[in-house]
C-alpha cells in the first residue's frame, strides 16, 4: 500500500481536529511575535550589542546564587548522588501517585503561608498539583464551567489567560474594563456593567478572575476592595479565581492581602466552596522550567476533581522531592524571599527612576517582575493603531521587546509593560541608554519641525534658539540621567 505523505498545510489540517486548528493558542499576537524578534537577533552585550533585548519575559533571575549556595549546601536534596541516598531512586522513580509527594504538599502549604508573612495557613490536603499555573488555570476552568460559559477578567489581563483558559475547553473569557483614570482599579460598577453585557448576550457568567499582584500592572488589591469582590461574586453566586502567583514578589510585604486572608479574617462574608487559588513556583521562586503549578480550592469536591485531572499535569517526583527538601527550610525560604524583594525592588526603582530621568512614566507599583510604562504621549494618535505603529518603532529602532498594551486587552492605547528581572544590571543600562538616544532624537526633530513652522508662518529666521539645545544638551538636562552620565 503506497502512504500518501501530506505536505500541504491546509490539506494536512483538514484532518485534525477544531482544537488542533484554531488559533486558540493565541502566539499569533503582538506578545508572542516580539518573542520572535527577539529570537531572531538576541542581544548579547559582546557577540551582539545591537542586538533585540527581552524585556517581554517575566522571570525572577536576580536571586540565583542563593539557590545555588543552597544546593551545594544540600547534595541530599538530588536523588542523584550518595548523599541523596541512591537508596530512595527506586522508591522516587515509581512513585506516581496523584496526591504528590505527602513532604511536597506539606513543604508547599508552608511555603504559600510564609510568603504571606505566616498570617495564614494552608491545608495541605488541598494542595492539587498540575504543569505550572497554566495547568492550574485549564483544570479549575475546566472543573468550574462548560463550554460556552464566561469568566470576568478585569482589564489588563495577562495574554496566556486567553490560552490556558479558553482554548481547550471552550470557555469564554468577557473583560470587565478598568481605566487609568483610577490607577487601572476594579470598581463594582465595572464590574456589574461586565455581568450586564453577560446576561444581555445570554451569556452565563460562572466565575470572576483576578491576578494578585496584577500581571501587567504590578499593583495588588487592598483589602476592602479585596472585600468587594468577593461579596461580589458570593451575591451573583459565581465563583472567584485568584491568581497568587506573584505574591512573594510584593516588595511592601505586610501590605499584601491574600484572599485566604480575608475569607480567614471574615468567615461569613462568603460561602467559601466559591473561593478558588492558584499559585505556582514560577515567580515568587523564579522556576518556571520545574512546572510547578497549584490549585488551592476551598471546595471539596474541586479538591477531589482537580486531583484526578492532575494526571494530564503531574510534577515529577524528582522535582517534588527537591523542593520538598528546599522549601521545608524555613530559614533558607524566609531569607530567599527577603532577599529576593529587596533586589526586585532595588531594579524596580533603578529602572523606573532612569526612565523618569527622560521624561518617561509609568504606573506606580510595588510588585511584579514588571513596571507598566505610559508612553501614551509619543503616540501619533490614541488609537490602536499607532499603539502598533510605536511599538514596531520600539522593537525595530530601540530594538527592545516590551509588550503592548493591546496584548494585554488594555482598554486605552499607549501602555507597555516592561519585564526587568529577566537581564544583568548593565542590560538594564544598554536599555536605559537606546532610549534616552531615542527620546533626544525625537525632542530635536519635534524642535525642528516646530521651527520650520514658525519660519514658514512668520516668514522669518529659522532660529533654534541656543538656549533650548542647551537645555537638551547640558549635563543638568532631564534627558540626561545621572546614572547615564556615570557610566559615560
Ligand atoms: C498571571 C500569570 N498566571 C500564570 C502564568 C503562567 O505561569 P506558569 O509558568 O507557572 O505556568 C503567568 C506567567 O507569566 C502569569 O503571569
Amino acid at each position: 500500500m503506497e502512504v500518501v505523505l501530506l505536505n500541504n498545510n491546509n490539506s494536512s489540517q483538514k484532518l485534525l481536529s477544531k482544537i488542533a486548528t484554531n488559533d486558540g493558542h493565541g502566539e499569533n499576537s503582538p506578545y508572542f511575535d516580539g518573542w520572535k524578534a527577539y529570537d531572531s537577533d538576541p542581544y548579547h552585550a559582546e557577540s551582539n550589542p545591537t542586538g533585540v533585548i527581552q524585556m517581554g519575559l517575566a522571570e525572577n533571575q536576580l536571586s540565583f546564587d542563593l539557590i545555588h549556595q543552597w544546593i551545594q549546601n544540600h547534595p541530599e536534596a538530588s536523588i542523584c548522588n550518595p548523599e541523596g541516598g541512591l537508596g530512595n531512586f527506586k522508591e522516587i522513580a515509581i512513585f506516581q501517585d496523584y496526591h504528590g509527594l505527602p513532604s511536597f504538599r506539606r513543604a508547599i502549604a508552608n511555603f504559600m503561608s510564609r510568603v504571606r508573612g505566616g498570617r495564614v495557613k494552608f491545608d495541605s490536603d488541598r494542595i492539587v498539583m498540575s504543569g505550572g499555573a497554566t495547568g492550574a488555570h485549564e483544570t479549575v476552568a475546566f472543573c468550574l464551567a462548560n463550554p460556552g460559559e464566561a469568566f470576568l477578567v478585569p482589564t489588563p489581563y495577562y495574554p496566556g489567560f486567553d490560552r490556558d483558559l479558553k482554548w481547550r475547553t471552550g470557555v469564554q473569557l468577557l473583560p470587565v474594563v478598568c481605566e487609568s483614570s483610577n490607577n487601572f482599579k476594579v470598581t463594582l460598577k465595572a464590574l456589574e456593567e461586565a455581568y450586564e453585557n453577560a446576561q444581555k448576550s445570554n451569556i452565563k457568567v460562572k466565575g470572576l478572575l483576578i491576578t494578585n499582584p496584577s500581571n501587567p500592572l504590578g499593583t495588588f488589591f487592598d483589602k476592602e476592595t479585596l472585600k468587594t469582590l468577593v461579596t461580589f461574586i458570593n451575591h451573583k453566586n459565581i465563583h472567584l479565581i485568584c491568581d497568587e502567583i506573584y505574591a512573594g514578589t510584593v516588595t511592601a510585604d505586610d501590605e499584601f492581602v491574600s484572599i485566604a486572608e480575608v475569607i480567614e479574617d471574615h468567615p461569613t462574608i462568603c460561602d467559601r466552596n466559591l473561593i478558588h487559588i492558584v499559585y505556582s513556583l514560577s515567580k515568587d521562586m523564579g522556576f518556571p522550567g520545574f512546572r510547578v503549578g497549584i490549585v488551592y480550592s476551598y471546595n471539596d469536591t474541586v479538591v477531589s476533581i482537580a486531583r484526578k485531572m492532575s494526571s494530564f499535569g503531574l510534577v515529577s517526583t524528582q522535582t517534588q522531592h527537591m523542593i520538598s527538601a528546599m522549601l521545608s527550610d524555613d530559614r533558607f525560604v524566609d531569607g530567599f524571599i527577603a532577599e529576593s524583594r529587596k533586589r526586585l525592588a532595588r531594579r524596580h526603582d533603578m529602572f523606573t527612576r532612569e526612565l523618569s530621568h527622560v521624561g518617561i512614566g509609568s504606573l506606580e507599583s510595588n510588585a511584579g517582575l514588571f513596571f507598566w510604562m505610559d508612553l501614551r504621549r509619543f503616540l501619533k494618535e490614541p488609537t490602536f493603531d499607532s499603539e502598533m505603529e510605536f511599538w514596531r518603532i520600539i522593537i525595530s529602532e530601540i530594538k527592545l521587546n516590551v509588550s503592548p498594551g493591546s496584548s494585554f486587552h488594555c482598554s486605552e492605547p499607549g501602555w507597555f509593560r516592561v519585564c526587568f528581572a529577566n537581564m544583568e544590571d548593565e542590560t538594564v543600562h544598554v536599555a536605559v541608554r537606546r532610549i534616552q538616544a531615542f527620546v533626544l532624537k525625537n525632542k530635536l526633530m519635534e524642535i525642528k519641525t516646530k521651527a520650520k513652522k514658525q519660519c514658514w508662518q512668520k516668514n522669518l529666521h529659522l532660529k533654534l534658539s541656543s538656549r533650548r539645545l542647551e537645555d537638551i544638551m547640558s549635563p543638568h538636562s532631564p534627558i540626561t540621567s545621572p546614572m547615564l552620565r556615570a557610566q559615560n
